[in-house]
């Protein structure tokens, strides 16, 4: 496994691949990894000839300077396990590398970005696409992963390809879950230990809401989510959405066998959650 720092020596490593015509594949990632990401690696293995990991925390995405700074950052660890996953390259910029200028573009991604993580999280996913567009002009993959533990990104992600001439080809993988349910996540380790025995909570209420449909109404049900979660003191739901999985438009009622998502972000202060699951009514 390579470890670089520049898009020179980036460039340089793909260029026999590109010329070949070989599938590449890329995991874009802020770090900390767990395995979640991981799992986005194995699917990458699966498919690609070469695999290559970044690692970079994109400032530009941060609506909230304590949120950054308080990110956690550990490169060592994360190469030693990218290297035990079968990574080929890992691509760790500093931040000037990635922006030598201001990035002052200002993306469009129409209602798509007006709801959940883009109401709550103002400018989110222009710094998303910010960081994501540049990263597919550097290392222009055949195939880019990404996990459904950020449904809303798969969705803007997605766009943007298609902005951006229909390449890559993005690839959604499932959500990875600790064994109480808690979806994986890098801000799970700034949970105090009292929070994490709660948090488990959130994951096993979107379970519960599956076997609902039948007997609630839609905004029945977002109620009941809201009010399970909140229930518990050490949690607030910031906001609980049941959206069409392909147009995030929030649903009015069931359709028999037309799946949709039930979205929430969920404080555990200061730390702020977000998971997801289908509903299939
Ligand atoms: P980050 O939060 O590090 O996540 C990197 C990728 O791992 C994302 O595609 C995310 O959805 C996926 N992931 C995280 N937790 C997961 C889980 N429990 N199960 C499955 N996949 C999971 O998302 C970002 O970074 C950034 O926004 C990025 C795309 C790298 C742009 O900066």
């Amino acid at each position: 496994m390579l470890i670089v720092h520049t898009i020179t020596d980036l460039r340089q490593l793909l260029q026999s691949a590109h010329r070949q015509e070989e599938p590449i594949g890329f995991v874009p990632t802020m770090g900390a990894l767990h395995f979640g990401h991981l799992s986005l690696v194995r699917a990458c293995k699966k498919q690609c000839a070469i695999t290559v990991v970044s690692i970079f925390v994109n400032p530009t995405q941060f609506n909230d300077p304590d949120d950054l700074r308080n990110y956690p950052r550990d490169l060592k660890q994360d190469c030693d396990l990218l290297l035990a996953s079968g990574a080929d390259i890992v691509f760790a910029p500093n931040e000037k590398e990635m922006y030598p200028q201001p990035d002052t573009r200002r993306f469009s991604f129409g209602h798509l970005e007006k709801v959940m993580e883009g109401k709550y999280r103002p400018a989110h996913f222009n710094g998303v696409a910010q960081v994501v567009s540049r990263l597919f002009e550097i290392v222009q993959p055949t195939y880019a992963y990404f996990g459904e533990k950020d449904f809303q990104q798969v969705a803007i992600v997605r766009s943007l390809a298609a902005q951006m001439g229909g390449y890559p080809t993005i690839i959604a993988c499932p959500v990875v879950r600790e064994a109480d349910g808690l979806a994986m996540s890098s801000r799970n380790t700034l949970l105090t230990d009292v929070q994490r025995s709660h948090a488990p909570l959130i994951a096993a209420t979107l379970v519960q809401a599956q076997a609902k449909t039948k007997e609630m109404t839609v905004d029945g049900l977002r109620q009941w989510v809201i009010d399970t979660i909140n229930a518990d003191a050490e949690l607030e739901v910031e906001y609980a959405e049941i959206v069409d999985e392909q147009t995030l438009q929030a649903v009015g009622h069931w359709f028999e066998g037309v799946p949709s998502r039930l979205c929430v972000a969920v404080y555990a202060r200061p730390v702020r959650l977000i998971d997801n699951i289908r509903l299939q009514p």
